[in-house]
């Protein structure tokens, strides 16, 4: 659009705004439109060795462990300050980086804003314990200390960057580490916005450092010997790889990674509601969300009622560009996304499978794909086991609910779920049945910063939101004093 500069961006290194050693770098284009709308540098090894190090002089010089942990929760305030200050700004950006609509990108900013603010608000309680080491050690004085754990690589993917960069930095911030982010090739333009914001809240030069690439600079930074910890979102295939390239210093690891997560529909369920709230837990963001209601198990009684419910509210949602008003979708993140979405569906058809509603690609230019119902799946079908990461809901009745609840939970993945039910007692045994790191009640997803999530199984390993974040980023050490002897 003639109306927007095309981004030129450079990496963050030591708190300064460099080209790649290589003079290389990428476009990134808008999704809606094809249109290159920035020009980002590609980090090489070379690069990230320079993050690295950077980060780790920072640590080492302790630039940001030697204001007070109150000091550094005020400039994590500040962090959330600037970035509500300039929210539409980073609305927009988001929205043309990712394709999805302005005002769902607000949405993120503020669930951004929040991860900055919560954090900002522990940073001054992260604390050790005193420990009786019993009566006959009474010259002895136990304690525990929480230390960060020191320079952390962060790697995320496309579908939310801004809240998924926030996820990692502002607990890792919070507990006093140094960082090296890496943004997804596919979408780095908000991580460059929040580079600069970051900065200008007072975050001392070289704590945070970021490395815009492909696949081999995470890969850089995966098996770099000065990273002491790497958190990952993203797909389950890299996750592997990261944690084959950490072993090499036994780096410490958290993965968010992929999901196929289940719904299940009982019979007394209210299935207007049922059917809207599954609707958005599968179509928001096109289906580009972990957390994905992916599969959904309806009671046989209610199943194509239901079905047909779900096609209807995909129907209605309108799927356009980010800063058409009306528009609840925006497309895709990129050709092979969309290329990999209609794959899947063609061959779900092919296997046997009835497209609903949706199962075509919108239009000539951009990668639109409609909300999607593919209905009579079975188990063992590819489109049933594989992550699509698209707006597609695969459907299949069930007769007893413990044979639905061993089908949800037949699966690799085990990051989200949710039960639908106007009785709470099933709720609960389902919700603890499902094995997954988040269950909804009459809702697909809903908590936001102070509820933990992660993943069960091939999900990932570790938590995010909440306390249990903070833990990612910190090592205990115990100190044991004698008193008198
Ligand atoms: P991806 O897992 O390939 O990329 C995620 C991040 O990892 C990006 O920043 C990428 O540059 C980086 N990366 C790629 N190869 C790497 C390596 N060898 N070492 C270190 N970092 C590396 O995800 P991608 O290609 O964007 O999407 C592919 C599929 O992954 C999607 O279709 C979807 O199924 C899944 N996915 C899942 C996400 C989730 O949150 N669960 C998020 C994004 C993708
Ligand atoms: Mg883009």
């Amino acid at each position: 659009m003639a109306d927007h500069p095309v981004v030129v961006g450079k990496l963050l290194i030591d708190g300064d705004w460099v080209p790649a050693t290589s003079g290389r770098g990428f476009d990134v284009v808008d999704p809606g439109t094809e249109e290159v709308i920035g020009h980002v540098a590609d980090a090489s090894a070379a690069d990230v060795d320079a993050a690295v190090r950077a980060a780790r002089r920072a640590f080492d010089e302790e630039r940001w462990l030697r204001l007070s942990s109150a000091q550094r929760g005020i400039v994590l305030w500040r962090v959330a300050d600037l970035m509500a200050s300039r929210a539409e700004e980073l609305a927009r950006l988001e929205s043309r980086d990712v394709g999805m609509p302005v005002s769902q990108a607000a949405l993120m900013v503020a669930e951004a804003v929040n991860q900055f603010r919560y954090y900002a608000g522990l940073a001054d309680k992260i604390h050790g314990s005193t420990v009786d080491l019993g009566p006959a050690e009474r010259r002895m004085h136990g304690a525990t200390y929480r230390e960060p754990v020191g320079v952390v690589a962060m790697i995320v993917p496309w579908n939310a960057p801004l809240i998924a960069m926030s996820m990692k930095l502002a607990p890792a911030l919070a507990a006093g580490c140094a960082c090296v982010l890496k943004p997804s090739e596919e979408a780095p333009l908000t991580a460059l916005a929040l580079g600069r914001i970051l900065l200008e809240a007072g975050v001392p030069a070289g704590v945070v450092n970021i490395v815009t690439g492909f696949g081999p600079t995470g890969a850089a930074l995966a098996e770099h010997p000065g990273v002491d910890k790497i958190s990952f979102t993203g797909s389950t295939a890299v996750g592997r790889k990261i944690v084959a390239a950490a072993t090499g210093n036994l780096k410490r690891v958290s993965l968010e990674l992929g999901g196929k997560s289940p719904v299940v529909v009982l019979p007394e369920a209210d299935i207007d509601a049922a059917a809207a709230g599954i609707a958005v837990g599968i179509f928001w963001n096109s289906g580009q969300i972990c957390t994905s209601g992916t599969r959904l198990f309806a009671h046989e009684s209610v199943y194509e009622k239901l079905v047909d419910a779900i096609a209807e509210q995909g129907r209605s949602m309108k799927v356009g560009y980010g800063t058409d008003p009306d528009a609840l979708l925006g497309p895709l993140i990129s050709r092979r996304q969309l290329d990999r979405v209609a794959g899947f569906v063609d061959r779900g058809v092919d296997a046997g499978a009835r497209i609903v509603s949706g199962g075509q690609r919108l239009g000539e230019r951009g990668f639109y794909y409609p909300p999607t119902v593919v209905a009579d799946v079975t188990p063992a079908m590819e489109i049933v086991r594989e992550e699509i990461f698209g707006p597609v809901l695969c459907a299949m009745p069930f007769t007893d609910l413990d044979d639905a609840i061993t089908l949800a939970n037949d699966t690799e993945y085990g990051l989200a779920g949710s039960v639908w039910t106007r009785d709470i007692a099933v709720a609960h045994r389902v919700a603890r049945r499902l094995r997954a790191g988040r269950i909804g009640v009459n809702v697909h997803r809903a908590g936001g910063v102070q509820m933990p999530v992660g993943g069960y199984k091939q999900s990932g390993w570790g938590r995010e939101n909440g306390p249990d974040a903070l833990e990612e980023y910190l090592e205990t050490k115990s100190v044991v004093t004698m008193l008198d002897r």
